[in-house]
């Protein structure tokens, strides 16, 4: 069976340059006995944007229904929802429930809105487990075993008897999302959540028919789900399941890899018609869709499963970021659909544009997870280099919408990465834009921060080139090698200026010697870095450059005034930064001064008054201080100015996108 507008979607794909160059990407797949135009999947994606107790919001809505046009006639998958009201699998503060038919007109709604954009309709069921609980502040389990993280409600353990309630509410959700009018049923049994509860060793301690030891054994719980949620949809509404081929908990002494897999075959049995591959617990300590984790570095565990034997189709996401990545990978025969979350908050229309041949507009994921960290603390969902996530619903968010009717002569000085996003938003809008930098390329601070290991040039390159490219696309006149100075203000007149000249690494006074210098200095090899090297400063920069050094065999010591080393960075992503310091030799000292500086050393004060000595051929700074100057040139001039990014307060990245987004919509 054909999806509804299948037809109307292979027609569209032939006169598209991204059908051509993506031939694998965009070629039908049927799963199940549906049949779909091409192998785009959105994965499911908790937004924190429904109310708390349980219902769609509009907000949620326009959020997915941007994910649907994305997916150009694939899949698009609506956040997981929670299947008993009594709320103890409910992980997330805005996740959407399904326990009871006064939640079907949202879910109706959104499955509406998901096929108005013309995109298979993917509906998904997702008990939480051990990382629910959250209002109910009570979580519920195979086995009450205690958490690891903190962050978690305690764990109490099911009775028979909620277990075979907890199967029923899984077939009542599914009924409900089948009524709602969508076109596929999802369950998620990912990283921690109840089903990968039930399968996992550490976590299933039972010795009724629902535990064992043997994965057959534990699977039933699964397996009783996905034979009652079969049985509660129509005979040709396909059936896909999330599960961890890999969950990294061989130091609680978790599945191994095989006992997965065996998992895998046990669903294909019980009647699942795709496997989402995924990789990793919530639990676990190794990485796995951090930004230092190559991208497409995980497409050797979907060969493995084929390699194992399951034989229906299998899709993964994590880290797979690029078409031609998934394009290869599903030409090998190693993965049939593609899947992505990340890159689709990112950017919602992400595969249409691969598809439109468009890729220069692509806004890139930087795979930093503050998303995740907001969703974990309660927070809606926001986007770090995405100005719009979550704001789908507000049509004056977007320049092309808020267009201006007495267009200025705007300079904005500085092609940083908050210059750049203002610049194009402005344009965009109708006015007239020159951005000038005093460097012969744009990036500016990120152009040191690239040179730090682990990925960071991907901050750069992904900012820089959306940046110019919408740029260039409106009109935007740069002028590099140009230093603005209050006199070319004064002269000129600008009708307005953006201020976007970004921060500079402050020497402390009364520092003096050839052997200190700056981290701009150190990090581009401008300068001679002796062995022993201190580093005066703990936020991101200065562990960028304490890692590039270290990496360079020098003994790097970090001192910071802040509490907390890499304060900065969401903690969804610091403690990897946390690691590769301990990895690479680094040693921090937080709440610190330096009080003297002396031949081949320095004297720190720590917070507690404590003062020791460190080994210093070269001491770097690397805090940093806005660069504001202009701003009284404007003022003095009474010109209209807007003072972004790091020129406004020393930040990191998402500052200065959302500050300059935000800027180019005002001025
Ligand atoms: C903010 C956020 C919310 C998520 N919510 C869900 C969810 O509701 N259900 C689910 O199965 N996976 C969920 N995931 C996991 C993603 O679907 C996906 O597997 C993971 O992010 C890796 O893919 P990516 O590298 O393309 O982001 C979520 C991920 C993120 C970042
Ligand atoms: S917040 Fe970071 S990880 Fe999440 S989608 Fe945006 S860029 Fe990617």
């Amino acid at each position: 069976m054909k999806s509804k507008y299948f037809d109307e979607w292979r027609a569209k794909y032939e006169t598209m340059p991204g059908a051509k160059k993506y031939p694998h990407v965009f070629s039908p797949i049927t799963i199940g006995k549906l049949e779909i135009p091409c192998r785009v999947k959105y994965a499911a994606t908790e937004d924190n944007l429904n109310t708390h107790d349980g219902f769609i919001t509009k907000e949620d809505i326009a959020y997915m229904a941007a994910r649907a046009k994305g997916v150009a006639g694939g899949i698009c998958t609506m956040q997981g929802v929670t299947t008993d009201e009594t709320r103890k699998g409910q992980g997330y503060l805005g996740q959407a429930c399904a326990a009871d038919r006064k939640f079907l007109p949202g879910l109706t709604e959104m499955a509406n809105a998901i096929k108005e954009q013309k995109a298979v309709s993917n509906y998904q069921l997702m008990h939480c487990g051990r990382v629910g609980g959250h209002w109910a502040k009570q979580a519920e389990g195979p086995s009450a075993v205690p958490q690891r993280l903190r962050l978690f409600e305690p764990v109490e353990e099911m009775s028979h008897a909620r277990i075979l309630e907890c199967i029923d509410q899984h077939a009542f959700a599914a009924e409900i999302g089948v009524e709602a009018g969508f076109e596929i049923m999802e369950i998620s049994g990912i990283v921690g959540y109840l089903l990968s509860n039930y399968l996992n060793n550490y976590t299933n301690r039972r010795t009724d028919e629902y535990g064992g030891d043997t994965v057959e054994k534990r699977f039933k719980f699964v397996g009783d789900i996905i034979r009652k949620v079969k049985a509660a949809i129509p005979a040709d509404m396909p059936l896909l399941i999330r599960l961890c081929a890999w969950e990294q908990l061989d130091d609680v002494n978790g599945n191994t890899m095989e006992e997965s897999l065996k998992t895998y075959l046990l669903s294909e049995e019980a009647g699942v018609d795709m496997l989402s591959i995924t990789v990793g617990w919530q639990e676990s300590t190794v990485p796995v869709i951090s930004r230092d984790v190559d991208q497409g570095s995980w497409l050797w565990v979907p060969k493995k499963a084929k390699e194992f034997g399951v034989k229906v189709p299998v899709s993964m996401a994590y880290r797979l970021f690029k078409a031609e990545m998934a394009d290869k990978a599903i030409a090998d025969g190693v993965l049939d659909m593609w899947e992505n979350c990340r890159p689709q908050i990112a950017d919602p229309h992400m595969p249409l544009k691969f598809l439109e041949g468009r890729e220069e507009d692509i806004r890139w994921c930087v795979a930093c997870n503050v998303c995740l960290a907001r969703l974990f603390r309660d927070a809606p969902m926001t986007c770090y280099i995405n100005p719009t996530c979550a704001h789908e619903s507000q049509p004056e968010w977007y320049p092309e919408n808020v267009h201006t009717d007495e267009p200025k002569n705007v300079w904005v000085v500085g092609a940083g990465v908050a210059g750049l996003e203002a610049a194009w938003t402005a344009a965009e809008r109708g006015h007239k834009v020159t951005v000038f930098d005093k460097n012969a390329e744009p990036g500016g601070t990120l152009l040191d921060a690239r040179q730090a290991p682990y990925n960071d040039y991907e901050l750069y390159e992904v900012t820089t080139n959306f940046g110019m490219a919408q740029g260039q696309k409106r009109g935007v006149e740069y002028k590099f090698n140009t230093e603005v100075t209050a006199d070319m203000i004064a002269d000129e007149l600008p009708d307005a200026v953006v201020i976007a000249t970004g921060a500079h690494y402050a020497k402390p006074e009364g520092w003096e010697g050839e052997n200190i210098i700056s981290l701009h200095e150190a990090i581009n090899d401008l300068k001679p870095v002796g062995d022993n090297v201190v580093i005066w400063g703990n936020k991101k920069p200065a562990i960028g450059c304490a890692l590039a050094l270290a990496k360079k065999g020098k003994k790097v010591t970090m001192v910071g005034a802040e509490k907390t080393t890499g304060k900065d960075i969401n903690p969804s992503f610091r403690w990897r930064y946390n690691i590769f310091m301990a990895q690479n030799g680094v040693k921090a000292y937080s709440d610190a001064t330096i009080k003297e500086i002396g031949d081949g050393y320095v004297i720190v004060r720590y917070y507690d008054g404590v003062k020791f000595p460190v080994k210093a051929d070269t001491i770097v700074y690397a805090e940093r201080e806005s660069n504001n100057a202009l701003k009284e040139a404007c003022q003095e001039n009474g010109i209209e100015f807007r003072l972004i990014g790091d020129a406004a307060i020393p930040r990191g990245v998402s500052g200065a996108v959302h500050d300059g987004y935000k800027t180019g919509l005002r001025i």
